[in-house]
């Protein structure tokens, strides 16, 4: 059988060349030879990640975002090779521009980096919209290559090894492949705190402006408790766009002990699990997805403890399935719940709704519409639920 096979995919093709043929005689079906490439794009995933690391570490994307014309493969060389920090890991070596040269294509196939035809003839390499979250800059602490070195991180690598024992027999990859859970290691792996810690800060920035460019439910708030708020990033934008709200950073010792000074902040260390730092409204981001139900239900509960009646609880988290556009981030993050939490997952609307109408908490409002993956989930610590919530909770 002969038939015209097309797959529109940047991992396979160039934007001019988007079809892989005629295939003729072929023991296998169209869908079993796209199915092959398809599996090959997946199998070869990991190249991606890797390859932006060395980039990183290379300095390669400072080095565009900073040079005044788009650079060539040859200045971008002479920038690393004199740059002090290439100097002192690797004093004596001799700098490899073809292998440079290979990155550099790949990254430009990935739309990582663009070519520019500069006016002098030469072949100029610029920033895309992904590459401008690589650039590190004073001003932006929304830079992303923090989360991809906790990625990189050999603990997070090894705990993908483990993966299919939790299916098996339950438990934690991460801690199967560590000997100790993901937010305990911190505590004696200063190195490993270090990296989590910068590395939430990188997941949270820009999604924390983009929160409050379209969330307007601070207003009012006097004291304001983030439950794991981890370096205090979050709570300081918050107190930054509104002023009057007194913030209080809440997470695990060994991460408050790191935490840096901010104005309007203050931080106190402490269990989740425990306690929660009483306040009239509470902010919680990215942390009940670490958990399972369970736990999210000590927690929440510890929550409506530390709040007055009709306090408020703003979380922000994955609300899984509420739009299509980010379904492979979120179905991602799912996975990486999986391999690095106990229980940890990402939850649909009503799962959510469920847990916290069973911890007590009402009056339930989603906000999705921001671009971002993450939304806002807004509850109150009621007396009574709404009639839809009251009949919720006796089907529980
Ligand atoms: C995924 S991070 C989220 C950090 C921050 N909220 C953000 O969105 O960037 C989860 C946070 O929960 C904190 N955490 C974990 N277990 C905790 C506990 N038992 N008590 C307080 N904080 C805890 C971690 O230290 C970490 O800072």
């Amino acid at each position: 059988m002969t038939s015209p096979l097309s797959i529109h995919d940047p991992l396979f093709f160039d934007d001019d060349d988007q079809s892989i043929g005629e295939v003729r005689n072929s023991q296998f079906t169209e869908d079993e030879i796209l199915g092959r490439m398809e599996c090959l794009g997946m199998i070869h995933a990991f190249v991606t990640p890797f390859v932006l690391n060395a980039a990183i570490k290379l300095r390669v994307f400072d080095i565009v975002a900073h040079a005044a014309i788009p650079p060539t493969a040859e200045e971008i060389m002479a920038k690393i090779s004199s740059s002090s920090s290439f100097a002192a890991t690797a004093p004596a070596a001799t700098p490899q521009l073809g292998v440079l040269r290979r990155i550099l294509r790949f990254l430009s196939q990935r739309k990582v980096l663009r070519h520019v035809s500069r006016d002098d003839g030469h072949v100029g390499y610029a920033l895309t919209g992904i590459s401008t979250w690589l650039v590190r800059s004073r001003a932006r602490s929304d830079y992303l290559a923090p989360l991809l070195a906790m990625e990189m991180h050999a603990r997070c690598q090894a705990s993908w090894q483990r993966l299919h024992e939790v299916v098996l027999d339950g438990g934690d990859a991460f801690d199967r492949a560590n000997g100790n859970y993901f937010w305990d290691t911190g505590r004696h792996d200063a190195q490993f705190n270090r990296v989590v810690n910068d590395a939430m800060i990188a997941f949270s920035t820009a999604t924390m402006s983009l929160v409050l460019e379209s969330y307007r439910g601070f207003a009012g708030i006097r004291r304001l408790v983030d439950v794991g708020g981890g370096m205090g990033h979050s709570v300081a934008k918050i107190v930054e766009a509104y002023p009057q709200i007194q913030g209080v950073n809440y997470d695990l010792s060994h991460v408050i002990t790191t935490a840096p000074k901010i104005q309007g902040v203050e931080h106190v260390s402490g269990d989740m699990f425990e306690s929660v730092p009483a306040a009239d409204a509470i902010f919680i981001k990215s942390v009940l997805h670490n958990w399972d139900d369970e736990h999210c239900v000590k927690l929440l509960n510890n929550c409506y403890r530390a709040l007055p009646q009709d306090g408020k609880l703003i979380i922000v988290d994955i609300i899984y399935k509420s739009s299509d556009t980010f379904a492979a981030l979120e179905a991602n993050l799912d996975m990486i719940m999986l391999a690095y939490t106990t229980g940890g997952q990402e939850r649909t609307p009503n799962e959510w709704e469920e847990l916290l109408i069973s911890c007590g908490f009402g009056g339930i409002t989603f906000h999705t519409n921001m671009p971002t993956k993450e939304g806002v989930i807004e509850a109150y610590k009621m007396v009574e639920l709404r009639d839809d919530e009251q009949e919720r909770i006796s089907r529980l």
